[in-house]
């Protein structure tokens, strides 16, 4: 059944298809956006305040990150109330205020639920630790321990230590893929998916766009609790990490707890977009079958280097297999941004630049993390300020995530305009004014103009936004090659990754759009800089 909101949403131009088709998605990492009462932390009415900005990027829809009630220990993403909004973000005053604004703008809204687990502060779970016999008691993960005491088998928690915790008062283990303050729900229990589908209706009904769903590869935990094994040295991060995880990630069976999802989401023309932290295209696309979930990041793509061959072994079977319907993440606030990855500084930025060029291209959903658009690598965080669980609790581990979660810069005042008190994580040593918007905005060819001009030029591409069929162009089997091509509809896309070279175009084109100044087309000839990716219509 469907039950139209009261308010009013965008309208979609086109009603053969859905909204989210060719989107490009902006990620509010909101503590770290825009600080409204001086506490140092950002809140959902400091991204009211910067709704201009986000309609002047030209996005089509914002995902904030979770600004539920929440201890805080992973930053929102330990919830301890799925229904309402902290008070400390601005409670549903402030969510209603910027649903509203950025749908007068044409943006959707994406929240981010968090289905795989809650904070140890939810009622549910304060209602699980009275006892075996407790309601919500099966709404947990518990095992009886080992033999000899110790916890059920060898699964280590993604952010360290052992995945379960021994609740004395019962002596049983409760289990956790993250930290043990926040424990995992068991979505072989049927009334948490009535619970949590309930969540999902109240929001759609409140006239949010969609969701993030986080870890949806998660959820599901073996049923027969089966150690699991070591990675080989051979293994790539990802791949070590499949197998390390594999006893509680990537289940098979997970997809299909979606179907429900989906029909509640398509109720309300609302996008499920997952983040399926698999490294083969292959098991991601099981999560993006017909009936489950709309979109699904294609994540590894987040750990490249400013390589051609390791960025195409991505791309390239990645779009065989997502059929429109993977998301290209460019950086996130769980990896090193996209300007770190490529080398940092300016030539990090101008690369950041170029490969989101090549990502707004593939068929699917380009997403940017806020900060990406002024060509941002990470903002450097000493070790004794750090903030990330990661960090805080591994004195071994160099994976932390604070460096990509620095403060928006916004002007050249103190604290760059993002707080009045003290930000909660530093600014980063390595910010300086022609960071910021303010500076960025007076500079017609700063990465944040050049990424209005981009985005503003992309949408009028309907000849390539219209297909998903893409083509690699031949240049790119040459082992020598620096470039990566593709021609989709009646654009062709080259991205440079290597030193100033020429192109032959399959025909005479025009030169639609480059990010940077150094290409030019004559004739059937690209002349392409280095570092950079240009687009070029062909006739006809
Ligand atoms: C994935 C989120 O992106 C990350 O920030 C968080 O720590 C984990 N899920 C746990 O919820």
């Amino acid at each position: 059944m469907s039950t139209a909101p009261s308010h009013s949403r965008p309208a979609r131009p086109d009603h053969a298809q859905p909204w989210y088709r060719n989107a490009v998605g902006y990620q509010v990492y909101v503590r770290s956006f825009a600080d409204t009462t001086g506490n140092g932390i950002g809140d959902v009415w400091g991204v009211l305040d910067h709704v201009e900005h986000i309609a002047t990027l030209g996005v089509d829809f914002v995902w904030l990150n979770p600004v539920y009630p929440s201890p805080g220990l992973d930053h929102g993403y330990d919830v301890a109330d799925y229904t309402t909004i902290a008070d400390d973000m601005g409670g549903m005053e402030a969510f209603t205020a910027l649903r509203d604004a950025l749908h007068d703008h044409g943006i959707r809204l994406l929240m981010d639920i968090v289905p795989g687990h809650t904070s140890d502060q939810h009622a549910w779970f304060r209602d699980a630790l009275t006892g075996p016999d407790a309601h919500h008691r099966d709404f947990y993960v518990w095992r009886d321990p080992a033999p000899d005491g110790g916890p059920p088998n060898n699964w280590e928690s993604i952010f360290g230590g052992p995945a379960w915790t021994l609740d004395e008062a019962s002596g049983q283990y409760f289990m956790h893929r993250f930290l043990p303050e926040q424990p995992d729900l068991n979505w072989r229990n049927p009334a948490v998916r009535t619970a949590m589908e309930q969540v999902l209706r109240q929001w759609f009904e409140r006239g949010i766009d969609g969701f993030r769903v986080d870890v949806a590869q998660g959820m599901l935990a073996d049923p027969d609790w089966a150690d699991t094994a070591d990675p080989t040295p051979d293994m790539t991060r990802d791949e070590a990490n499949d197998l390390r995880f594999s006893g509680y990630m990537g289940r098979p069976e997970t997809p299909e707890l979606y179907r429900s999802w989906r029909a509640i989401a398509d109720d309300y023309d609302a996008l499920l977009l997952g983040e399926v932290y698999l490294s083969s295209p292959e098991l991601v696309a099981t999560y993006i079958e017909p009936g489950l979930l709309h979109r699904a990041f294609f994540l590894p793509l987040q750990h490249t280097d400013w390589d051609r061959d390791e960025v195409a072994a991505m791309i390239r079977p990645g779009v065989d297999v997502g059929h429109g319907q993977f998301a290209w993440p460019q950086s996130s606030h769980d990896d090193p941004r996209a300007g770190s990855r490529f080398g940092g500084g300016a030539v990090g930025a101008r690369r950041a630049l170029a490969f989101f060029h090549l990502i707004a291209c593939l068929p699917g959903t380009p997403v940017m993390l806020a900060g990406d658009e002024l060509g941002l690598d990470n903002g450097t965080v000493p070790r004794t300020d750090a903030e990330d669980p990661v960090t805080v609790r591994n004195a071994d581990r160099d994976d932390g995530r604070d460096g990509s979660r620095t403060p928006m810069p916004w002007n050249d005042t103190p604290n760059f305009g993002f707080t009045s008190g003290t930000p909660w994580l530093p600014l980063g040593s390595n910010r300086g004014p022609g960071d910021t918007v303010e500076v960025q905005s007076r500079e017609p060819d700063s990465p944040l103009h050049r990424m209005r001009r981009f985005l503003a030029t992309r949408s009028t591409l309907a000849g390539m936004l219209a297909t998903d069929e893409v083509t690699w162009l031949a240049t790119d089997d040459e082992p020598t090659s620096t470039l990566l091509g593709l021609r989709r509809g009646d654009v062709v896309v080259v991205c440079n990754f290597g030193a100033a070279t020429t192109v032959d175009l399959p025909g005479d084109g025009e030169l639609v759009a480059a990010s940077s100044d150094d290409a030019e087309v004559d004739g059937a000839r690209l002349e392409l800089g280095t570092d950079t990716t240009a687009l070029v219509r062909m006739p006809g």
